[in-house]
């Protein structure tokens, strides 16, 4: 029997992440033989999980919520990207060491890139999980006007202020700044909740940007802000780049992004479950 390399993205919840569609997809595109699936696991069991997984001869991890912090901790050899972050989506083993990179930052950038340019923009995180991590170093390097992350516990926020003084951290319902773009890098949506978002964070029609996406249905968040006559993208297209880089990492070869875009784009449309 050939084993091929072997795989897989680890979060909670998991069962629905289109990881392994892509990354086939990715490998189908470049000849490449592999299995990738999806792994469940709790803060308890973690880090067992990571451990065995690379034990048992697994070549790559990406991490999704809510781990991607515990993921860092457990790194041996993080890349800058991740310990800037202090957050990580994408393990490997070399030499019997743990690697950590991170590329949602990365992911972000491409694709927000296709929309606007970020130099001189004022932009408004909420949220400071692991996601928002890794958005703040390759946001501060598109050179932007300001920088606000604003968090539902304040202590979070603080400490990703700890690591990156340049940011304003603020208190959502009170954050009153007009904005260029808001980004929505919580997981609010996964309970269908609604941010505190004061509407004059929207005075000049920011772009807003939600981190999230949804199964044939737009997110909470990107409802929200078209009913305020804003342009609302999901994360769709970040998922997509920042897989793209942790294809890379892992295969040294470059799959092309906008047609698997596109191709999801069209399943989500057209109901098609992947
Ligand atoms: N498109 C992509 O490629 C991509 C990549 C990465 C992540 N994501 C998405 O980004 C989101 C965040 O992921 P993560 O890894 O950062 O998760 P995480 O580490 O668990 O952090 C969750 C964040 O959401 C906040 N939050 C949760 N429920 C909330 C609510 N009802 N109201 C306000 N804030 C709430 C938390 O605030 P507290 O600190 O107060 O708990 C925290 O800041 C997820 O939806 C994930 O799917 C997408």
């Amino acid at each position: 029997v050939t084993r091929h390399p072997s795989f897989a993205v680890i979060g909670n919840p998991i069962a629905h992440s289109l990881s392994p569609w892509i990354h086939q997809r990715f490998a189908t595109q470049c000849g490449i033989a592999l299995v990738y699936e999806t792994m469940a696991a709790d803060d308890a069991s973690f880090q067992k999980k990571v451990k065995d997984f690379f034990a048992n001869g697994g070549m790559g991890l990406n991490v999704t919520l809510p781990f991607k912090e515990q993921a860092y901790a457990l790194a041996h050899k993080p890349t800058a990207r991740a310990t800037k972050a202090r957050a990580a989506n994408t393990l490997w083993m070399e030499h019997n060491q743990i690697y950590a990179d991170n590329t949602d930052g990365f992911g972000f950038i491409k694709d927000i890139n296709r929309f606007m340019d970020l130099s001189h923009k004022t932009i408004l995180i909420v949220g400071a999980g692991g996601a928002a991590r890794g958005l703040i170093q390759p946001i501060l390097d598109a050179k932007p006007a300001q920088l606000i992350v604003a968090n539902r516990s304040k202590d979070r926020a603080l400490s990703l202020q700890l690591d990156a003084p340049e940011i304003i951290c603020a208190d959502l319902s009170v954050t009153t700044t007009a904005c260029d773009l808001i980004i929505n890098a919580t997981s609010a949506s996964l309970d269908g909740s609604i941010l505190a978002i004061s509407q004059a964070c929207l005075a000049h029609k920011p772009l807003c940007y939600d981190l999230s996406y949804r199964f044939n249905e737009p997110t909470p968040f990107v409802l929200w802000a078209q009913s305020l006559k804003c342009t609302a993208l999901d994360g769709l297209g970040m998922l997509v780049e920042q897989a793209a880089e942790a294809f890379y990492i892992w295969h040294h070869k470059r799959p092309e992004t906008q047609s698997v875009l596109n191709v999801l784009r069209q399943h989500h449309a057209s109901g098609i479950h992947i």
